[in-house]
């Protein structure tokens, strides 16, 4: 008898990240040198003082908790440390039992979806927006409506359009990421006003993904929670900022009653969040000075290299259209006229970069319909001068086609 299995996990495709890293890592024992422009993964460490900080902590034999289970929706101190860190950005006023903590964003995202969505479900997405919120819906058994939300209009939703995408059918919740990923926009108060006018009028969620919110350079970070307090849930992880994304912690608030649901959800996922991340965080959060000391020099650091990376673009690929970040780790660049002539779309680039020109790039099919002719460049990792060379490898090898 042939067994069988739920067909809906072949509808998790797979991250595109993760399979540049398969690709990556043959090159690297091949002796080859891979700019990297995929990942984003932040290319700083954690505060100095923090790890040493960490380092005494793991020969402390009093602090018992740094290796037991903890509890499911994490450490009540840490939860509320948490909280008082939203309050301090200027984020929004929540209690401790509004958080649960998480083994990172994915979990976060993963649990609240599985929180809210019943199979036959429908879930509004940008496009374009992150790629991993699609597998996650399809394979919770829903569906995805998307609304383009074009470089033309700064990658802000048309009204008319999120209202027709909205109406009818079975739509349950919009997911919207802000900075984004992969463009870097803000949402505009605009936008924030019309997410949460919509999701109250029609009793929708927004689940709200802030995983770059404290990594913004140019305009404010919107809290869509303070705007729609009983119809967001947020998303978010301490992988981007303080920087240890393979710690695993990331948190989900938003009404008290729904978190209760997504940590019954997070139980059985993994149980409890890692308790040396959590530790970690509380450190991190309780030192006010250390905390926005490195905020400030996370900053500068992607600063720097999105700088880089836009007169770069501007110099080496005139053609290329992109809007400069406001925040987060990336650059959306449309080549769709270099790619045109060369006879490529973008996932055929991507793929020449990687294995011709040493660059790891993600093609933008991934984040949406309409990405086709972008590229995802990060900036996140390397040194300026190296995001140069790699922009420089790009027109090398779109020339060449
Ligand atoms: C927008 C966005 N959300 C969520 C995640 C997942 O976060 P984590 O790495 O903590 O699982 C990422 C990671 O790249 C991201 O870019």
């Amino acid at each position: 008898m042939p067994l069988g299995y739920n067909a809906r996990v072949d509808l998790i495709t797979g991250s595109p990240t993760r399979k540049i890293d398969a690709v990556r890592e043959r090159l690297a024992r091949e002796g080859r040198d891979v700019i990297l422009l995929s990942t984003g993964q932040p290319g700083f460490l954690p505060p100095r003082g923090l790890r040493e900080r960490l380092a005494s902590l793991l020969l402390d034999d009093g602090l018992k908790r740094l290796y037991s289970y903890t509890p499911t929706p994490g450490y009540g101190d840490v939860r509320e440390a948490v909280a008082e860190d939203l309050r301090l950005l200027g984020g929004p006023s929540v209690s401790p039992d509004q958080v649960v903590l998480t083994a990172g964003g994915q979990e976060a995202m993963f649990a609240a979806l599985s929180a809210i969505l019943e199979p036959g479900d429908e879930v509004v997405l940008m496009d374009p927006t992150y790629f991993g919120y699609k597998p996650i819906v399809e394979y919770l058994g829903g569906g995805v409506r998307w609304v383009r939300a074009p470089m033309e209009a700064g990658f802000q939703p048309a009204e008319e359009e999120l209202k027709e995408a909205v109406s009818g059918g079975r739509v349950k919740a919009m997911v919207v990421v802000s900075p984004d990923n992969p463009t870097g926009r803000l949402i505009s108060w605009g936008t924030a006003r019309l997410l949460a006018d919509l999701a109250v009028d029609r009793g929708l969620w927004i689940v709200y993904d802030e995983a770059y919110k404290t990594l913004v350079f140019e305009g404010e970070h919107v809290y869509m929670y303070k705007l729609a307090p009983d119809n967001t849930i947020s998303v978010n992880t301490f992988s981007k900022d303080p920087g240890f994304p393979g710690w695993r912690l990331g948190y989900v608030y938003g009404p008290e009653w729904i978190i209760g649901k997504v940590r019954m959800v997070s139980e059985e996922l993994v149980y409890c969040p890692p308790s040396f991340a959590q530790i970690a965080v509380l450190e991190y959060l309780r030192d006010r000075r250390l905390r926005l000391e490195h905020l400030e020099s996370s900053r500068l650091f992607l600063r720097t290299r999105m700088e880089a990376m836009a007169s770069a673009l501007e110099e080496l690929l005139p053609e290329a259209r992109f809007a400069r970040p406001g925040g987060s780790m990336f650059i959306a660049a449309d080549l769709g006229h270099y790619l045109a002539r060369a006879g490529l779309d973008s996932e055929g680039l991507a793929v020449r970069l990687l294995e011709e020109k040493s660059v790891a790039v993600v093609p933008g099919a991934y984040f949406g319909p309409s990405g086709d002719s972008l590229l995802r460049l990060s900036f996140a990792t390397e040194t300026p001068e190296r995001i140069r060379e790699g922009v420089r490898r790009i027109a090398e090898a779109l020339q060449a086609g």
